[in-house]
């Protein structure tokens, strides 16, 4: 008898797609795990082994001693035909993905799911050029994805029964999915991640990254800001702040002086976790993190509800919606709206008035729904 759960497709085996073909496997599915690059097969194999086994430990997943068994690691599409469900976790620029999309529908069959993991365009756009636009839904991890339960899925277009055989399968290799109806660069948590880093942007340079972090994880928050861009690489990190900037507008461009320093670290081949060095280094998946004394992140954690506010003012998705994309995407046991109401609005929109001020910078322009939640507090 075989323990086969039926055969994907994970296209991209980089930081998230490798742990998403780790997630595949560890479920008794079939994986073919295709990259352009053979190195970053092997790079995928060598994690397969050792941090994603250690990680569906941590997360209560493991189902099995090994996985590579389970997974094929090739540079060939071909292998993809059989496949039922195929995500696409390929580097974050739009007409490289339009074009994989436009050559994977002539490979897989007619019912075949197409999942993407994109972190800001939208399904509706990654759709534009597919013969048939409803199968392709969004399928969206956190970073680390084995350890955070969320997968945003959804997509305007998409045909209710790929969404829901969509919900299944995500719930299938342990994950918690959170539907979103509606298309919007950065889903509901990249866009209020974006803005927090971009007000962060403001402090590059003047605070310590330790520091920070420590702040962060005072909050509860089991990683920092600076830890969790090592987790998402400077290189991933600038095309998704450009990508939300074209299409929300400058709130979320990076300050000169940030935009900098990421693009200088991508030059010296400091990306992050995926180098063995971004801000910190990193060593056997875990980041070297000196002890330091917190600083006041107010502003940041301020920039991040603003967002938030903005998504239900955009009638995005609902409060609940947001709270629960924030919780389990960042294993916080409250929600962002929760966070807002213990700080209090008054104090938030005190913080973002004297940051714009100082700054000038649009990501800490209070938007209207969070001044009127302040006047009637
Ligand atoms: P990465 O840079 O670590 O890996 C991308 C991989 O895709 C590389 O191995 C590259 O060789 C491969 N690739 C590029 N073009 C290809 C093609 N045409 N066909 C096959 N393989 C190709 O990037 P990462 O971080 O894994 O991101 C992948 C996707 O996941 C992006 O859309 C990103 O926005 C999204 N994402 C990233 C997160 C993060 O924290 N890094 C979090 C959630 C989503």
């Amino acid at each position: 008898m075989t323990d086969a759960a039926g055969r994907v497709g994970v296209i991209g085996a980089g930081t998230m797609g490798a742990a998403i073909s780790a997630l595949f496997a560890n479920a008794s599915y079939d994986v073919i795990l295709v990259d352009i690059e053979k190195d970053a097969l092997k790079r995928a194999r060598i994690r397969h082994e050792g941090e994603c086994l250690r990680e569906l430990e941590e997360a209560g997943l493991k189902k099995r001693d090994e996985i590579i068994s389970k997974i094929k690691y090739t540079t060939e599409f071909s292998e993809l035909g059989d496949c039922f469900f195929v995500v696409e976790a390929i580097v974050e620029r739009l007409q490289s993905k339009l074009e994989l999309l436009e050559r994977l529908e002539k490979i897989i069959g007619d019912r075949c799911i197409i999942a993407t993991n994109t972190s800001s365009f939208t399904p509706s756009e990654l759709s534009a050029k597919l013969k048939n636009p409803e199968r392709l839904v969004l399928f969206h991890f956190s970073n680390p994805p084995i350890l955070r339960e969320i997968v945003e899925v959804g997509g305007e277009n998409v045909g209710e029964e790929f969404l829901q055989k969509t919900v299944e399968v995500a719930k299938s290799i342990g994950k918690e999915p959170v539907i979103l109806r509606k298309d919007s660069r950065g889903h509901i948590f990249n866009r209020f991640l974006c803005s927090a880093l971009s007000a962060l942007g403001w402090d590059m340079g003047k605070v310590a990254p330790p520091q920070v972090d420590a702040a962060m994880k005072n909050l509860g928050s089991p990683v920092g800001l600076f830890e969790l861009l090592d987790y998402i690489g400077m290189d991933v990190l600038l095309m998704v702040q450009d990508s939300l900037t074209e299409a929300h507008g400058p709130r979320f461009a990076l300050p000169p002086g940030a935009r900098w320093l990421f693009e200088k670290m991508i030059e010296w081949g400091k990306l992050g976790k995926k180098s063995g060095e971004g801000f910190y280094k990193w060593v056997e998946g875990k980041a070297e993190i000196p002890r330091a004394d917190p600083v006041d992140i107010l502003h940041i954690v301020a920039a991040a509800v603003n967002e938030a506010f903005r998504e239900l003012e955009e009638g995005l998705t609902d409060r609940e919606t947001v709270n629960i994309a924030y919780k389990l995407a960042t294993a916080s046991p409250v929600g962002i709206f929760d966070v807002a109401e213990m700080l209090g609005y008054r104090t938030l929109i005190d913080v973002l008035e004297k940051k714009f001020e100082e700054t000038g910078a649009e990501v800490f322009k209070p938007c209207e729904m969070l001044k009127k939640m302040a006047e009637v507090e």
